[in-house]
């Protein structure tokens, strides 16, 4: 198979690209670099600059790679952005998701893997979030995700093409420091931002009904999860027939805001307080964690890598971008 890696150049897209071609996948990665970066992919991956609202660019990537299946994680995926700027959400994450399956559908594409994600489920209030759990989602972010895997299961069972959309949990750690997620939006790297300066990590709440009393969520090696893709890929691949699974990539195990707090003292070697408590976020729910039994049951995959290898990982990718040892 010839796949196309929409996002292949960001902080996910990259390890996604670095699991098939380690798995003897042929990839070609459209990206259109405003968070992705080209050094995060090996020189002999093709990369095309551009967006997945180009139509007429899409059509010619596909006809002239030869493509058979599509990884589309070309999207935004800040919360607070999408709050900020519902409009854009859709456009870009909808609406370029429906040019793309417009494409893939006139190419005769037969495969495709859609980056979907928890934010679907909002505030679940179940003890393990399961594919039935009801999809709730709080922000135009997770709405966009939600849309997104009506639309893919839609045009899936009209044009035959074999679909999987992965719920992602709370994605973390890198495969190499290289690839490393640049951003300061999620919890470890806020963390390391706040020790790195001088500040204490900021715990927001310390009243949820969790053990602690901080919120649980269910922490997923990014390495894990890229191959949780190429398992999705080789299954929708060797499928006789058309059809789709939709499935949570998480690891089944809680973390509390605490315990993160207290690893990254122990990795980065932070003298000082763990953690200051602030007032809530609002919109945080108290536990979101995965039963990870279905990905495992139809993909035979199960995370490898616990929360100490993300956070170790993780932190040698912030210095190596960071220039900052601490
Ligand atoms: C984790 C926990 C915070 C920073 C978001 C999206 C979700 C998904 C992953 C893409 C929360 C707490 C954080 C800090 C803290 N995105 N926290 N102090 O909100 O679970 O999920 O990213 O698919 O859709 O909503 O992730 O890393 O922001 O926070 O106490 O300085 O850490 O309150 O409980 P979140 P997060």
């Amino acid at each position: 198979m010839m796949w196309l890696i929409t996002g292949g150049a960001g902080y996910i897209g990259a390890h996604v690209v670095a699991a098939m071609r380690a798995a003897g996948e042929r990839v070609v990665v459209l990206d259109d670099l405003t968070a992705g970066r080209s050094d995060r992919l090996p020189a002999d991956v093709p990369v095309v600059r551009g967006s997945v609202l180009d139509r007429e660019l899409l059509g010619r990537v596909l006809a002239e790679h030869e493509v058979t299946g599509v990884v589309h994680l070309a999207a935004r995926k800040q919360v607070a952005e999408s709050v900020e700027q519902p409009i854009r959400y859709y456009e870009e994450n909808v609406h370029g998701l429906a040019v793309l399956l417009d494409a893939v559908t006139a190419a005769g594409v037969r495969a495709l893997v859609f980056s979907s994600s928890a934010a679907v489920y909002g505030m679940p209030d179940v003890d393990l979030v399961t594919e039935d759990t009801p999809c709730q989602p709080m922000n135009p972010y997770g709405e966009t995700k939600l849309a997104g895997e009506w639309l893919v299961r839609a045009a899936g069972r009209t044009h035959g093409i074999a679909t999987a959309c992965l719920r992602y949990f709370n994605v973390a750690g890198t495969a190499r420091p290289e690839l490393a997620d640049t951003g300061v939006s999620n919890i470890v790297p806020m963390f390391f931002d706040r020790v790195t300066t001088g500040r204490t990590p900021l715990v927001f709440g310390d009243d949820y009904p969790t053990p602690d009393g901080t919120c649980v969520r269910d922490y997923i090696h990014v390495s894990d999860l890229a191959d949780a893709h190429l398992a999705a890929a080789r299954w929708l691949a060797d499928r006789p027939a058309p059809g789709d699974l939709t499935v949570n990539v998480g690891t089944g195990h809680g973390v509390s805001v605490r315990e993160m707090a207290e690893l990254v003292a122990e990795v980065t070697g932070h003298g000082g307080p763990v953690a200051e408590v602030a007032p809530r976020r609002p919109g945080d729910p108290a536990r979101v964690v995965a039963s990870a039994e279905l990905i495992a049951k139809e993909l035979g995959w199960s995370a490898r890598h616990d929360v100490r290898e993300m956070v170790t990982s993780a932190w040698w990718g912030w210095q190596r971008h960071r220039g900052q040892t601490g």
